[in-house]
Formats: C-alpha cells, sequence, structure tokens
C-alpha cells in the first residue's frame, strides 16, 4: 500500500478564531485529514516573537485547541508545539545552516517588527521575530512533511524552508530533509466586513472580524452592519461589499441561496438586507454546530486536555527521531539517557 503523503502546519494562537481563518486555512485542514497524514501545530513558541502576556497566552492556546477540535481537527493530528520542544532544539541547529543574508529579506519581518516596535510601548523589535522563519522551517522539517498548506503570505517562509533544507543536505553530503512544496487549495479570501477592500484580519480591530465562536446576536448585527455601496463602484460592477457577501455564501456552501440571490441581483431588485439575512443565517449555522461541539468538549475539559498532551507524546516521538538524526549527521553528541 501507497504510504499517505505527509500535511504540516502551524497557527498561532492569537485569541479569537475568525471566518477569515476558518474559510481561508481551518476548513481546507479539516478537508485535509482524508487524504494526507496530517500533523497541525498550535505555535506557542511563535507567539512570543511579539510583545505577549504568559497568562494570556497560554489560555489562547487551549482556547485554539478547542476551537480547532470543534470544527473538525482530530485530536490525534493535534500537538501543542512547546510539548515538542525538539521544534527549539531543531531550530538552533537549522539557525547554522541559515543564511543570514535571506533572513534580512523576508517580509513579514519588516511588517512585524514595525507592529513590535509599537505594541512593546518602548521600540523592542525581539531577535526571535527575527528569527522566526527558522522555527517555522523547524516546525516543517521536523515532520518531514511533503505538504505546507499556504497562503500567499507564507509563500517566501516556504522558500527560506526548502532553502535552508538544500543546505543542510548540502553540508552533510546526504539527502535527508525533503524539500516541502506548497499546497495551494483554493480557498476563499473572506475580506473585512466594515472594510472590504482589505483582508478580514484580527489586527485591524473588532469591528472587522466576525468571530465564529461569537454569539449569535453578535454575529446578526456585525453582518447586518456589513458595508455594502459606499457609491464609488462604476455603474455595472459589483462593489467589493457585496461580493464579500456573496462569497460569504460560497464559502458557507449556500450555493442554491447564492443563485437565487445572484439572479434577482443580475435583475437589479436585490434587497441588500435579504442577501445580508441569508448571510447571518449561514454563518450563524456553521457557528451553532461549532459552539454546541464546543461545550461538549468544555464538559469533559480534563480529558479532552489529557488527549492532547498524550496526542503531543505520539507526534513528539517523530520528532525525536529525526533530531537523533540529525545530532548524528551534525556532529553533536547522541546519547540517550
Ligand atoms: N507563520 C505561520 C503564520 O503566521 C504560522 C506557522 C508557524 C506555520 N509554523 C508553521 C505555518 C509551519 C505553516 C507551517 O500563519
Amino acid at each position: 500500500m501507497e504510504q499517505k503523503k505527509r500535511v504540516l502546519s502551524g497557527i498561532q494562537p492569537t485569541g479569537d478564531m475568525h471566518f477569515g481563518n476558518y474559510f481561508g486555512a481551518v476548513k481546507n485542514w479539516v478537508e485535509l485529514q482524508e487524504k494526507y497524514d496530517c500533523v497541525y501545530t498550535v505555535v506557542d513558541y511563535h507567539a512570543m516573537t511579539m510583545p505577549y502576556n504568559p497568562k494570556k497566552l497560554r489560555e489562547n492556546t487551549w482556547d485554539l485547541i478547542f476551537n480547532l477540535l470543534s470544527t473538525g481537527i482530530r485530536a490525534e493530528n493535534l500537538c501543542i508545539q512547546s510539548l515538542v520542544p525538539e521544534h527549539a532544539e531543531l531550530c538552533w541547529i537549522l539557525n547554522c545552516f541559515t543564511s543570514y543574508g535571506l533572513l534580512t529579506r523576508m517580509t513579514q519581518f519588516k511588517d512585524k517588527s514595525a507592529q513590535s516596535a509599537e505594541d512593546s510601548g518602548d521600540g523592542f523589535i525581539s531577535a526571535g521575530l527575527f528569527g522566526y522563519p527558522v522555527l517555522q522551517a523547524a516546525d516543517i522539517l521536523i515532520y518531514r512533511a511533503d505538504y505546507v498548506p499556504i497562503g500567499k503570505d507564507q509563500e517566501q517562509h516556504l522558500e527560506l524552508t526548502r532553502n535552508i533544507a538544500q543546505r543542510f543536505n548540502n553540508q552533510v553530503g546526504k539527502e535527508y530533509f525533503i524539500l516541502p512544496e506548497p499546497l495551494f487549495t483554493k480557498v476563499l479570501k473572506v475580506r473585512s466586513t466594515a472594510d472590504p477592500e482589505r483582508k478580514m484580519s484580527k489586527s485591524l480591530g473588532e469591528k472587522h472580524y466576525i468571530n465564529v465562536f461569537g454569539e449569535e446576536a453578535r454575529i446578526r448585527k456585525q453582518v447586518r452592519s456589513a458595508v455594502t455601496d459606499t457609491g464609488d463602484t462604476p455603474a455595472g460592477e459589483m462593489s467589493p461589499g457585496v461580493e464579500n457577501l456573496f462569497l460569504l455564501l460560497e464559502a458557507a456552501g449556500k450555493m442554491d441561496t447564492h443563485k437565487e440571490l445572484m439572479a434577482t441581483y443580475q435583475a437589479g431588485e436585490l434587497k441588500y438586507v435579504d442577501l445580508k439575512d441569508a448571510v447571518a443565517d449561514a454563518l450563524v449555522e456553521i457557528s451553532t454546530a461549532f459552539r454546541e461541539r464546543k461545550a461538549e468538549l468544555n464538559a469533559n475539559k480534563k480529558e479532552v486536555k489529557n488527549q492532547i498532551k498524550a496526542a503531543s507524546a505520539e507526534i513528539r516521538k517523530r520528532a525525536q527521531e529525526t533530531v537523533r538524526e540529525v545530532k548524528e549527521l551534525t556532529g553533536l553528541q547522541n546519547v540517550r539517557f
């Protein structure tokens, strides 16, 4: 039997999961589990690279775990990065195979360092933020992943990962690391309901994203106040706000309603309130199912946490094997105590 290809992805525990995260990444992760051997990791080491609060980090990590489980990610495919400390160990080793020059060209560092300087209040930018992409490379290479489902914003990081793997392989004289490929699946890019010119994102502020696990009333309110027409759209073109609402319907799988309302739109008879109601219903339906599932998981909090710790321990075995082999190849001591 052919072995399943391996998929790896990571997600930062930064608080609320919004519909942009869900439709743009997590929903796809759930589906990939059918076809691939998947490891998904909540990257708490990465979350330390920006100014942060330790108590919140721990809370957000578990909250994200519960959210991911509620959306259909299977416990056995899920681990917490800091429960697999070999990520950090491999990161150090890979640092020594990473070109400093390439790291200085990472565009995400440019954005995030400006953000860090602002958030910290004293201009602080950590070296961890600079080394962030090397830790990401370690996440991927440690499991010998074949594919990484990513958006365009992470392409440069994956390219760097391949460069590090290649340099490592050349230096040790062995095709040890697999060069991972991006997996660009068709995902829908949801935009902010308050400013549909921009991607839905937490960093824009509360008005701009719809929390998947939010209260029904809040979801409805946010959809109702979504920007539709600002009057700047040329005649005959659909405004970005209306387009985004149709996109949400499509993402939610409501194709019949989508078709119907689109026909009405084309006939010039669409009332935005009808479109908004349809979108709100669709999002509430998804949210309600997830929230019910989350309540069940929360009722067994301790067992669920233990399950994730056990899954992390199981996944860790693969990481340990890689690190042992890497230590062997790089001249480090490799003794099992
Ligand atoms: N850098 C990714 C992001 O900001 C998160 C991440 C960390 C990741 N490690 C990863 C993504 C490994 C894919 C593979 O979204």
